[in-house]
């Protein structure tokens, strides 16, 4: 993994959507860290008064780089008017990371059309949305980063979680295609596909059903949102400039069943 920090790096900006959750304020963190000019969104207020602390009990000095975006990102009118606070603060978009995400377990028939319908806004209206904005200011700079986070149940299925792997396979197709489009003007799109990550998403599994999710990983125990975060910040980098279209596991090597 690299580092970005160098003197021209706070010009160099990242939103992150979704920033108050639990691989969300990772990403923030790991992004502050490596000298990086951050917009977090986030969905109100509280959640960025408690961003802010936990930021700067972590790291003081560069909470000051980072900028709320407040708001929800399937709300379009509001997703553009981000995109202009960004354009009109003169930083430069490097990055974006579709990290905003809902999961909602439930059996294929017992989900509803409603239930179906929000995690394909959230999951993926939502990021193919700032996508296209994002692409729109990175290709005047000929240069950027996109980074989507999709899931590995969007690879190996996952009973239970039809709707929810769906929307993080659509993300797959979004990834390949929009990195085909953007090569040429030096635009990098990627997805990384966490397994089991220790975050609040997860935190209704519980007991023996935690215990069963665990039997299903190689190394035998959870991922941190840090594992998460410092693939997502290589794949930011300039480093890693020559990789896009790819899907990356962090999954602890998982064999979903
Ligand atoms: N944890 C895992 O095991 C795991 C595995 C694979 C993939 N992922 C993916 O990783 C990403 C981050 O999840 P996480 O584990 O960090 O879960 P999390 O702690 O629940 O974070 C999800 C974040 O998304 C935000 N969000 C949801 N709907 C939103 C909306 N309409 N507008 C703006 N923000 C919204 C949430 O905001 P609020 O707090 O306001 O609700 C929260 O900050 C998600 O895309 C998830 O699908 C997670």
């Amino acid at each position: 993994m690299t580092s970005h920090s160098n003197l021209n790096a706070r010009s160099k900006a990242v939103l992150i959507t979704g920033a108050a959750g639990g691989i969300g304020l990772a990403l923030v963190s790991a992004c502050l860290q490596h000298g990086w000019y951050v917009f977090a969104n986030v969905r109100n207020q509280a959640s960025w008064r408690s961003l802010q602390s936990t930021l700067e009990k972590q790291c003081s000095d560069s909470s000051q780089y980072c900028q709320p975006l407040v708001y929800d990102v399937t709300e379009p009118e509001k997703v553009k008017g981000a995109f202009n606070e960004i354009r009109k603060s003169g930083k430069q978009l490097q990055g974006l990371v579709n990290n905003a995400g809902v999961m909602q377990d439930s059996a294929l028939g017992m989900t509803s059309l409603s239930d179906f319908t929000q995690q394909m806004t959230v999951n993926v209206t939502a990021s193919f949305q700032h996508m296209q904005l994002a692409a729109r200011l990175m290709t005047r700079q000929k240069s950027g980063s996109i980074v989507n986070v999709s899931s590995i149940v969007a690879l190996d299925g996952s009973a239970g979680q039809v709707a929810y792997a769906t929307s993080k396979a659509a993300l797959l197709g979004m990834t390949k295609s929009a990195a085909k489009e953007l090569a040429p003007s030096g635009i990098s799109v990627n997805a990384v596909a966490p397994g089991f990550i220790d975050t609040k998403m997860t935190a209704t599994y519980q007991d023996q059903k935690r215990e069963k999710v665990l039997a299903q990983i190689a190394l035998g125990h959870e991922g941190k949102p840090s594992d998460v975060s410092a693939l997502v910040l290589h794949l930011l980098s300039t480093e890693a400039a020559y990789i896009t279209g790819q899907t990356i596991k962090v999954d602890g090597m998982m064999k979903l069943n």
